[in-house]
């Protein structure tokens, strides 16, 4: 299914590119389910969609909370049947500088919110939407995802798994006419980028960046990588000997500031 679409459920709608994709997506006859943690956040992004013309129904739910969201995603969609659903919401961190490893909470939240959080949004949408027998999906991995980053292994880990699980569904959902995206980032401008010291190559805006993505689930891409500098660099890096892309991921030093 291509756009324009009708229904657009997006988690991680209460700031940088969730809120972007659903001021995008706003306009009249258009029905959106909003999906953050921050309340205050959620509604100015919800207001904010309506003043464009759209119906929103949005809901404060902890994407790594399985039971509730599927609730109400289940319920969102008996209303508004979802024609694209975007599982966005996400989160960064990274260890201490100072310690070698990263702690065991701080990957299990990156995996719970970036990875489980995601099968939580589109597990329970999956078989409605194969029924109808349309509509897209759309996961927002990153470029993390094609190689390991040492500062921030939960982070990568948890990506390339998201990366995995959409590209794992694109085929075995096509023959049940649901289309899947699966979106690869680079840096682009959002309070998770402003907790980040360190380099950030070919950083692009965050309006560019959303209009990027949406133009691309739009035409029904398989994929969205950019910036291909960076796609290729990080592919380049998986693909080469150990030994040459370990030197050069230690070399691209970062920290990522706590929340
Ligand atoms: N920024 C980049 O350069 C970049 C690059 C590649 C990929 N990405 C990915 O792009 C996505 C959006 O990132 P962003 O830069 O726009 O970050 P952001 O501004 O920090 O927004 C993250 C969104 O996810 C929501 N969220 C986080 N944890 C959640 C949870 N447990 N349950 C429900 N909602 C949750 C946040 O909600 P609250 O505000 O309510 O906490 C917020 O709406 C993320 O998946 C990120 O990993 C970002």
């Amino acid at each position: 299914m291509r756009a324009p679409y009708r229904v657009v459920l997006i988690t991680g709608a209460s700031s940088g590119l969730g809120a972007a994709l659903a001021f995008a997506y706003a306009g009249p006859g258009v029905a959106l389910g909003l999906v953050g943690r921050n309340e205050e956040r959620l509604a100015a992004t919800a207001a904010a969609c309506r003043a464009a013309g759209a119906m929103v129904d949005s809901a404060a739910i902890d994407v790594a909370d399985g039971p509730a969201l599927g609730a109400w995603l289940v319920a969102f969609d008996r209303s508004y049947p979802v024609e694209l659903l975007i599982a966005n919401a996400g989160i960064s961190a990274g260890p201490d500088p100072d310690s070698p490893g990263e702690p065991l909470a701080v990957t299990e939240h990156q995996i719970a919110t970036n990875l489980l959080g995601a099968v939580n949004t589109i597990a329970p949408l999956v078989p409605a939407m194969c029924e109808r027998g349309r509509g897209r999906i759309a996961v927002i991995a990153s470029v993390a995802a094609f190689r390991g980053l040492p500062y921030s292994p939960g982070y990568c880990a948890s990506k390339a798994g998201l990366r995995a699980y959409g590209e794992a569904l694109r085929p075995r959902l096509s023959p049940y006419g649901v289309g899947v995206t699966v979106v690869c980032p680079g840096f682009f401008s959002s309070p998770m980028t402003d907790r980040w010291d360190g380099p950030t190559p070919f950083l692009a805006s965050g309006e560019r960046a959303a209009r990027r993505i949406k133009r691309g689930i739009d035409r029904g891409r398989a994929r969205i990588d950019f910036p291909w500098p960076l796609v290729f660099g990080m592919r380049f890096c998986d693909l080469a000997p150990a030994l040459i892309g370990d030197r050069i991921m230690r070399g691209f030093h970062f920290h990522i500031r706590s929340a």
